[in-house]
């Protein structure tokens, strides 16, 4: 059933950020969505509230612990002015699936819902309208419990918060240079990787930034086993063009089940493309751009689309795709679904609700 939301608007709205300068996650609209978890009682009543520090005692289970997860999703501007979300069942849903795995009580489908489309209602015009530009929307629960000992908390927060981003491609889709990580992982077998847990990112971030300055853009994460087999691309899942087939690693409890993914496997067979889940090895990457079976390589994720990627690099060798450029079925698909997005294109699948 669904629950009434109190909003309590801002007295001191900020100044909104230079449209044409965004960039990702460097600005915070006027409101934020919270909900609290108790054991005694449960989920307590959504509301908006103005966007501002939450109280948190530092014996809070989230510092400790890290009890915490988050999802990410958008909210374009449409032609004629209104505002749609980009599959928030989807989100929503991997939340509340996720949320066990951490020991934390999912929020209910409806409500977390409800609070998104009132969160977004309430800041509609920090929704960006320039070309490509959104309202990056950052769901997360964390546990607040003041607590020393290892036990799942007994107080948890939900919060949603939104973020005005810009174009990530200006100039047309830049492939990215990436790096085969064959030392550390970024989630284990049994591990964590399948939600979207905050402990994943800091676990990958010593290897990204080792990276960085060694001048690639982002990590191929393998499985954390025997090193061989391709997991992840950065914060993305990874799909390769082997000849005509668009190949994506099946989903495990190492991978997460990324919105995007499932998006472009549906629009891939749209295109008339042969889709398949299947273990794709580094040998293979290998072999195929020695035979030219292999044709392109591409990371998927919310804030990109898209990442085309140019070249894989793992110690004095490196495979080439596309010539180093973006490949075709990257650029269909990257306009496939922008173009749903933006409302320039029939939603056939249902992906987009209005606020
Ligand atoms: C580790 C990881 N894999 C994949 C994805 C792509 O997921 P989605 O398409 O739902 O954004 C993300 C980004 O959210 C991620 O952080």
């Amino acid at each position: 059933m669904t629950r009434a939301i109190a909003i309590t608007r801002t007295t001191a709205p900020k100044t909104k950020p230079d449209p044409n300068d965004l960039g990702f996650g460097r600005f915070f609209s006027d409101h934020q969505g919270q909900m609290e978890w108790t054991a005694e009682g449960g989920w307590g009543p959504p509301r908006v509230v103005p966007y501002g520090p939450i109280p948190l005692d530092p014996a809070a289970g989230v510092l400790h612990y890290g009890q915490a997860m988050f999802e990410g999703l958008k909210a374009f501007r449409q032609p004629n002015g209104s505002v749609k979300l980009f599959r928030p069942e989807a989100h929503v849903q991997r939340m509340i699936v996720g949320a066990p795995r951490l020991c934390m009580p999912s929020p209910p489908a409806d409500t977390m819902l409800e609070l998104l489309k009132a969160f977004v209602q309430t800041d509609l015009d920090w929704v960006p309208s320039a070309p490509m530009t959104s309202l990056y929307v950052r769901p997360t629960l964390i546990a607040t419990d003041a607590f020393l000992g290892v036990r799942p908390a007994n107080k948890y927060l939900f919060f949603v918060i939104g973020s005005p981003v810009g174009a990530y491609y200006s100039g047309g889709l830049r492939p990215v240079r990436i790096w085969v990580e064959r030392s550390q992982t970024r989630a284990a077998k049994g591990g964590l990787g399948a939600v979207k847990a905050g402990a994943n990112y800091v676990a990958s971030l010593y290897a990204a930034n080792k990276a960085k300055k060694e001048g690639y853009d982002q990590v191929l994460w393998l499985d954390s086993v025997k090193h061989e087999t391709i997991e992840e691309v950065g914060t993305m899942n990874l799909f390769v063009v082997f000849g005509d087939e668009l190949v994506t690693p099946p989903l495990s409890d190492s991978i997460l089940a990324g919105v995007t993914r499932d998006s472009i496997m549906a629009l891939g067979q749209d295109l008339g493309l042969k889709v398949s889940e299947r273990p794709i090895t580094v040998q293979e990457l290998v072999d195929g751009e020695k035979s030219g079976r292999l044709k392109e390589v591409f990371g998927s994720g919310s804030a990109a689309v898209v990442s085309p990627v140019g070249e894989l690099a793992f110690g004095d060798n490196k495979i080439v795709t596309s010539k180093g450029e973006s490949g075709p079925v990257c650029q269909s698909l990257y306009d496939a679904i922008t173009q749903i997005q933006r409302g320039t294109r029939p939603d056939k699948h249902g992906w987009m609700m209005p606020v």
